[in-house]
This record gives structure tokens, sequence and C-alpha cells, in this order.
């Protein structure tokens, strides 16, 4: 066998090395693919996702209502949200899904939802904190923020904080923050720095924001877990989305042949959004990071109590968070 690889012209050796090295990977990665595979049902129970018109929150939402859940797509594009919305009730069979319009990015947006949500809705059973954005340029939201530090961390931070009372009403309850390993990118978190007042690096944002979530998952954990309110955070692999659809033309070519063959689809991409969402299992788990449906290791940095309070505190302040809305 050996003798007649070697007999093959060099570029065929080579050809076949690439394949079998791929393949393996492949196979690791299918190996190492983490499925929910609980059957738990959702019936009068309310949830709410947000980022649910796309990608692995719209899969998420299909999942939940197909468990009978109350489904909330809180979503800031009523024209996507209502397309999504449609598929989701075909998919399911579930006609409980509603759409909430919420723009992370604006705190006027964030405050109106919760409002909205604390008017009409008797229960809030688990909140999935899933909408984020990767962009390549420093813009300012109206309320002075950076725009994907709002959308992924800040607008997160006060929906979480406005609907705490509600979930608390409804313990047993789930707060799920979709984070990232891209938290571990970055070896520090330069609290003068959280909207690049000093300086701008589109990655670092990035980073920072996913790191800023697993960081207030594990400090609001102790202060509610008596409650009966549990708070993870997780990573849902790399995944074939519209993540990165402000990327360079020559990126988007490169990942139009290369994702579908190394990325989850979104579907996987859910699993162990939907495993924090309905596990048993994980019914008293709170302050953890998890991936691939199995607590992960989180960097360092993002075991710093310390940081994380003082996060906590900044973050408060950032997003005008009143004394009589803590609920914690
Ligand atoms: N894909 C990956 O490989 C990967 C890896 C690690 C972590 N993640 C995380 O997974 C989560 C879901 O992302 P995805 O991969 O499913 O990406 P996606 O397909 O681009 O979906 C992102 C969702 O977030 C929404 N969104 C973005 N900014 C928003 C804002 N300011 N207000 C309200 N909604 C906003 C989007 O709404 P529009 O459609 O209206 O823009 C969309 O519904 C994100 O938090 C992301 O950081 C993804």
């Amino acid at each position: 066998m050996l003798t007649f690889l070697c007999s093959l012209p060099i570029l065929w050796q080579i050809g076949l090395l690439i394949s079998v090295l791929l393949g393996g990977f492949k196979a690791y990665l299918w190996y190492t693919l983490g499925v929910c595979t609980s059957t738990k049902k959702l019936t009068g129970k309310t949830v709410i996702i947000t980022g649910a018109n796309t990608g692995i929150g719209k899969e998420t939402a299909i999942d939940l209502a197909k468990r009978g859940a109350r489904v909330i797509l809180a979503c800031r594009d009523p024209k996507k949200a209502a397309i999504a919305k449609d598929d989701i009730i075909r998919e399911s069979g579930n006609k409980n899904v509603v759409i909430r319009q919420l723009d992370l990015a604006s705190l006027k947006s964030v405050r109106k939802f919760a409002a909205d949500i604390l008017k009409s809705e008797l229960r809030l059973d688990v909140l999935i904190n899933n909408a984020g954005c990767a962009t390549i340029e420093k813009t300012l939201t109206e309320d002075g923020l950076e725009y994907q530090m709002q959308s992924n961390h800040f607008g997160h931070f006060l929906l979480t904080n406005l609907l705490l009372g509600l979930l608390k009403k409804s313990a047993p309850s789930r707060i799920i923050h979709v984070s990232s390993m891209a938290h571990a990118f970055t070896k520090t978190l330069d609290l003068n720095n959280l909207n690049s007042e000093l300086s701008y690096d589109t990655g670092t944002v990035y980073y920072y924001s996913k790191l800023s979530q697993a960081l207030c998952t594990r400090h609001l954990a102790p202060l509610v877990f008596n409650s009966g309110v549990t708070v993870n955070c997780l990573h849902p692999g790399a995944v074939q989305t519209e993540i990165f659809r402000n990327a360079p033309s020559w990126f988007q070519m490169i990942a139009a042949i290369t994702f579908p063959l190394f990325f989850k689809s979104a579907k996987e991409g859910a699993q162990t959004t939907i495993h924090l969402a309905v596990a048993d299992e994980v019914a008293n788990v709170t302050g953890e990071y998890f991936s691939d449906c199995k607590i992960a290791k989180t960097s360092k940095l993002a075991k710093d109590a310390g940081l994380a309070k003082k996060l906590w505190e900044v973050s408060e302040t950032l997003v005008k968070l009143k004394p009589e809305e803590r609920h914690y």
C-alpha cells in the first residue's frame, strides 16, 4: 500500500494527504457535536429570544415552539420578523408565536420593549439573549455608546435587569446569554475603553462584548440563585449564519466555500442554547459557560470576580439603570 502511494505523482500525494486531514477534522467535529437530547415540553411557558428572525435565534425559536412554548420574537426589523414568524409557525405547528419590536442599539427601544412585556405578559420562564453583530466601523449609537458593544452587551444588560422582576415571579426561570469562545481572544478588558473611547479595533470590540456577557453571567448568578433564577452563557460553535454579513467581500468568498464544509448549521449551532433552556439536568446549574451542551472552560479573565463587579457597576451607570430597577 505504502509503495503504491509513494509511486503516485507528488500532487496526488499532497491532495490525498489534505483530503485525509480535512476528513479527519470533519469527523472530529461530527464526533464532538453537542446535541440537546431532552424531550421536555414547554406547554404553558413563555420564552423571549432576541434576534430570532435568522440564524441561531430562529432555529432556537422553531425548537422551543415545537415544545409548546409561547415564543416572543424580539427583533429589530418588523418585516424580517414577520417572515420568520410565518416560517416558525409553519415548521413548529405552534401559533403561539408573537413579534415584539426591539433594537438593542437603542436604550429607549429596550425600555419600551421591556415595558410592553411587563404590561402584557403574566410570566417569563426563559430569556435568551441571542442577538449579536460584528461590525467593522466605529459607530456611536444615539446613546453615545459603541454600536457593537451596545447591541451585544449593554442592550442585553439593560433588558435583563428590566425583566428580572418578572423572571423572579415566574421562577424557576432561566437567563441564557449567547456569548462566544471569542471572549477568550482578549487578555485585558479596559473599563475606560468599553466604548472605544481611547482606541478602536473591530475584533477587540467583539471580544469585549462577548467577555462582558460572560463576566455579567458570573456576577449575576449568585445574586439571584436563591430566587430560583439561573444565569448561564454559551459558545454555540462556529456556525454558518449571517454573522459575518459586514465582513469584506474577499472574506465572504472564502466563507462561501469553506463554511459549509466545516461550520455547524444554524440548527446544530442552536443545540446548546436549547439544552440550557429546557434540560432538567441544568435546572440548578448557574454561572457557567457551556459549549456543545457541556460545561466548558472560560478564559482566566472571565473568572475575575472583581472585574465582573466593576463591569457590572460601569454598565449600570452607562445604561442609566435606576435604583428602583434593581431586582437583585
Ligand atoms: N455564527 C457563529 O459562528 C457564532 C459564534 C459564536 C457566537 N455567535 C453568537 O451567536 C449569536 C447569534 O448570531 P448568529 O450567528 O445567529 O448571527 P445572525 O444570523 O447574524 O443573527 C443575528 C441576529 O441578531 C440580530 N441583531 C443584531 N443586532 C441587533 C440589534 N441591535 N437589535 C436587535 N437585534 C439585533 C439580527 O437582526 P437583523 O437580522 O435584523 O440584523 C439577527 O436576528 C450572536 O450573539 C453571535 O455573537 C455566533
